[in-house]
């Protein structure tokens, strides 16, 4: 399947929904990708195609970002570093905090979990503001690790993720609104 099949049937599940979880967003629902096993597989492993042989581990980042890496990972073959929401990982932790479109919260990963200088896709299924994917390179850097470049379902043209980002790190998404 080609980019442009990928993109054409992933768009076909994609549920759009006004004021979730609050007035004025539109939220983009990609459960309707996840629960169709073609689309959900193509999906993930067009998330990780372009950044073939850039890349050692995925990291996923909570809550749907776990589902497209952990999916991506069995394709590709790489490992999954779980970018947690705070208060979640039993060990010892960095921490960075961050806004979203929709409020704030706090993502940790394990100090010491990948090796020195690993290189580390961040998956996920929105850029938005960027604040999610920002937070994550962060963390991926302060453990000593490195950024092989950001891989989204879906960037928010409007909110200015890209803008936040693309200057230090490859970002691409597969379908852009
Ligand atoms: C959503 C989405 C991204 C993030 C993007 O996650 O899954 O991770 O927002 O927004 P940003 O670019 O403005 O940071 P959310 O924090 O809502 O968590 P969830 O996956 O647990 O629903
Ligand atoms: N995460 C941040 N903004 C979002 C949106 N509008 N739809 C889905 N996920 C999001």
């Amino acid at each position: 399947m080609n980019d442009a099949q990928v993109r054409e049937l992933v768009e076909s599940k994609l549920a759009t929904i006004p004021d979730f979880p609050e007035p004025g967003v539109v939220f983009r629902d990609l459960t309707p990708v996840f629960a169709d096993g073609p689309a959900f597989h193509a999906l993930s492993e067009a998330l990780t195609t372009p950044f073939a042989g850039r890349f050692d581990h995925l990291a996923g980042v909570e809550a749907r970002g776990f589902l497209l890496a952990g999916a991506a990972s069995v394709l590709c073959g790489a490992g999954v570093l779980p970018v947690r929401k705070a208060g979640k990982l039993p060990r010892a932790v960095l921490r960075e905090e961050y806004d979203l479109e929709y409020g704030s919260a706090a993502l940790e990963v394990h100090e010491g979990e990948l090796a020195p200088a690993a290189r580390v896709l961040i998956v996920d299924d929105v850029l938005a503001t960027g604040g999610t994917a920002l937070a994550a390179a962060r963390l991926i850097e302060r453990a000593g690790w490195q950024v092989a470049g950001i891989s989204v379902a879906i960037e928010l043209d409007a909110l200015g993720g890209r803008a936040r980002l693309d200057d230090r790190y490859d970002v691409r998404s597969l379908l852009q609104y």
